[in-house]
């Protein structure tokens, strides 16, 4: 595991984004794996800024998100679809048909799920899997239990995601409470991984991630078994490491 600890949250946001692009002018068809949430919207905003100077081309790229709410249509401004397009997918030249994310207003949301491990999977899996963190240790919306899914489900979240995610939505009661998430497996099976922590409220769960035991009552502490997985954090993010 590599720590790399940034002074603050606009120093760890562009150290992600020269990743991303140092990964893409490598491979320019790479594989992103993409994740949503507040942690990553400075490494957007900083890809784009890339973007805009020639610095980096998406006209190759796929990518794939992490998760997704159930019930949640495209065009709902809290579902990740629409996060995805208003901070990313509108300002880079990355083409519509290359994008995936599961949809969260899908009929059969277990066909969804399989459909959408098999399109990772028909494109050669992941090469670079960007990842923030809950304040409960959750990757994607896989939740400290006693077991984790190994591949894409529609999982429960928890009342702590659901309060911490409530910031978004008017109210509590409405912020949905399944999701589809990419399975631990999913995951672990990126060929490299970055992970992005910002702020206090991730301390404790950057320090069970790090140097705490491998658990599944904190889903990020298996990335310790990753071979390729940075730990990008924001010094209040490593103030507990
Ligand atoms: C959500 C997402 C995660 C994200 C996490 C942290 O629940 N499903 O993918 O990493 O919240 O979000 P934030 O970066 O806003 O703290």
């Amino acid at each position: 595991m590599r720590i790399i600890v940034e002074k603050d949250y606009q120093a760890m946001s562009k150290k992600a984004a020269l990743m991303v692009a140092s990964q893409i002018t490598l491979k320019t068809d790479s594989n992103l794996g993409l994740a949503t949430g507040a942690t990553p919207l400075a490494m957007y905003e900083k890809l784009i800024e890339m973007y805009k100077q020639n610095e980096v081309d998406f006209s190759e790229v796929q990518s794939f998100n992490l998760d997704e709410y159930c019930g949640l249509k495209a065009e709902h401004p809290n579902s990740y679809h629409y996060y995805m397009y208003d901070n990313f997918f509108n300002k880079i030249n990355i083409k519509k048909e290359n994008i995936h994310i599961p949809d969260g207003s899908a009929e059969d949301f277990n066909k969804e799920c399989r459909d959408y491990e098999e399109s990772i999977k028909k494109e050669r899996g992941i090469d670079l899997q960007i990842l923030g963190i809950g304040s409960n240790g959750h990757i994607g919306f896989n939740e400290p239990a006693e077991s984790l899914n190994v591949a894409t489900e529609v999982v429960d979240l928890t009342e702590e995601t659901i309060a911490a995610n409530s910031r978004y939505f008017d109210s509590k009661e409405e912020v949905p409470k399944k999701a589809i998430s990419m399975g631990m497996a999913t995951i672990l099976k990126a060929d490299r991984i970055v992970l992005l922590a910002s702020g206090k409220n991730k301390a404790e769960a950057i320090k069970d991630t790090v140097s705490g035991k491998i658990s599944t009552k904190v889903p990020a502490s298996l990335l310790q078994t990753h071979p390729e997985i940075t730990v990008l954090l924001d010094q209040e993010a490593a103030s507990l490491i």
